[in-house]
Formats: C-alpha cells, structure tokens, sequence
C-alpha cells in the first residue's frame, strides 16, 4: 500500500501524462496538416512515449493494490501559431512534465517513501532526456529550419525517429 498522497498525486500524474499525449496528438496533426510529414513523425513518437508513461504510473497503482481513478482528459489548450513556438511550447511542455514528477519525488522524499523514489528515479531521468531532446529540435530548427532546403532535410530526418519501449520493467 502506498501513502494516501502519492496515491492522489500518481493518480494525477496518470492523467497528466495522457493529457501530455493528448496535446502531442494535436501537435502532430499540426504537421501532418502541413505536409511536414517527419515533423508530424516526431510528435507522433512524443505521443506514444506519453502514453507509456501513462500506463508504467498505473501498472505501478496496481502493482501495489492501489485503486486507479481515470480522470476525464482536457482538451488540449496550447495555440498552434506557427512552428517555432510549437517547438518552444514542447520543451516548456516537458519542462512543466519535470516539475510534476519532482513534486511527486518530494513528497516520496518526505515519507520516506524509497520505493516510490527508486521508481521515480527512471523518470528523472528520462524527464532529463525529454528536456535535452526537444530543446536540442528548438535549436537546430533556429539554425536550419527557417531556410526551405534546411526544413526539408530536418523534415526528412525527423521522419527516421522510431518509438522505443521504456526500458523501464515494474
Ligand atoms: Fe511523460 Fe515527455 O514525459
């Protein structure tokens, strides 16, 4: 059993997480619509990843007899303008995603919660990975994308990113 405030802030996190592959979604049509088809790629993965995400935090209520409470999940509320800030809107998107799962760390922290920290400590991690990934994509579209031959050869390599299962195992 877990304490009542990791139960209630997982339970949040799970609807966090498909909200965070949600909004993904939406960014990924953003793109398809546009013909930036390896754009489109790229956020199709993010939405996979989120929803993995989602679905480790629930096998990890289950696994230790907690009850999973799905919530309804939001609309997503981010504007599409135009590609720089979606790109930008994704790093502060994980960003936000890093400071949710720190919140949870804290309160494990103070509980002396240390199985619930060991499997945050993946996230942690992962959350590191996530963050270097879409800044690194805000970067090099700053660098490259905004010449048409450059968002064409970024476009055609971002249209090789394959989804990898996490490695985490609960
Ligand atoms: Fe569920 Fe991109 O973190």
């Amino acid at each position: 059993m877990l304490d009542k405030r990791i139960v209630d802030l997982i339970n949040s996190q799970i609807n966090k997480e498909f909200y965070s592959s949600y909004l993904y979604l939406d960014m990924s049509n953003y793109f398809y619509d546009q013909n930036l088809n390896g754009f489109g790629n790229w956020f199709g993965i993010q939405v996979q990843e989120e929803y993995a995400h989602a679905m480790l935090f629930l096998k990890y209520m289950l696994n230790n007899g907690e009850k999973v409470v799905l919530d309804a999940i939001a609309k997503p509320d981010i504007e599409l303008n135009n590609i720089a800030q979606v790109l930008e809107e994704t790093y502060q998107h994980e960003l936000l995603i890093s400071k949710w799962i720190n919140d949870i760390y804290v309160v494990a922290y103070e509980l002396k919660d240390f199985k619930t920290m060991q499997f945050l400590d993946w996230f942690v991690k992962e959350q590191g990975e996530e963050e270097q990934k879409s800044n690194d994509l805000c970067k090099r579209y700053e660098l490259f994308g905004t010449d048409a031959r450059g968002l064409y050869m970024l476009d055609a390599e971002l249209s090789t990113r394959v989804f990898a299962a996490p490695s985490l195992v609960i």
